[in-house]
């Protein structure tokens, strides 16, 4: 599981720089009433992709490193900040951000024209991408902190 672990970790910032690629191509889209490009479907399906492996990774560790387990004594477990953010809140906001890629990128390839799929892109990935933030567990978040990188040292 250290392998894995790693390996998630690192993944969440393959996950941040596709984010960010796609984000900043819906937004220089918009504002620059530019057509949909190649460019822009590539950044927002490599982001959906690395958002899927991190899911499968995500779902090793909750099996395997007992927080799955740790669901059936939830009344207590909520209770502490660092089981409840990891049984929990890591959880459901990175599902809720996994299903907003996923829509997004259905909504973003339906949209008629180039204005639509860009304010689409913007709405749907943006909204991901702040959650996304949100649960990581950074090291400055104090009773959560993990390291920006684990296993080079
Ligand atoms: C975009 C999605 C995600 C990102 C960016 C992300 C990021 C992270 C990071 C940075 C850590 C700390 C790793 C470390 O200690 O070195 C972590 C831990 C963890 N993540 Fe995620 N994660 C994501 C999605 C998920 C999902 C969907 C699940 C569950 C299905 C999940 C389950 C876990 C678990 C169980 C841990 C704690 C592992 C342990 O120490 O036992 N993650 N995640």
């Amino acid at each position: 599981m250290t392998f894995i672990l790693a390996l998630h970790n690192l993944l969440r910032w393959a996950i941040l720089i596709l984010g960010v690629w796609t984000v900043f191509n819906a937004i220089t889209g918009y504002f620059g009433k530019r057509d949909y490009t190649a460019n822009d479907n590539r950044s927002n399906l490599f982001f959906m992709i690395s958002c899927d492996v991190q899911l499968l990774v995500g779902l090793i560790l909750y099996i395997n490193n007992g927080w799955f387990s740790r669901l059936k004594d939830l009344g207590n477990n909520i209770k502490d900040p660092y089981l409840r953010f990891f049984t929990l809140e890591h959880l459901v906001l990175m599902l809720l951000a996994w299903v907003l890629v996923h829509i997004g990128r259905a909504s973003v390839k339906k949209g008629a024209t180039a204005a639509i799929k860009h304010k689409r892109m913007l709405v749907f990935f943006g909204l991901a991408l702040v959650l996304i933030l949100a649960a990581i567990p950074w090291p400055f978040r104090q009773a959560i902190a993990r390291p920006l990188l684990r296993g080079f040292n």
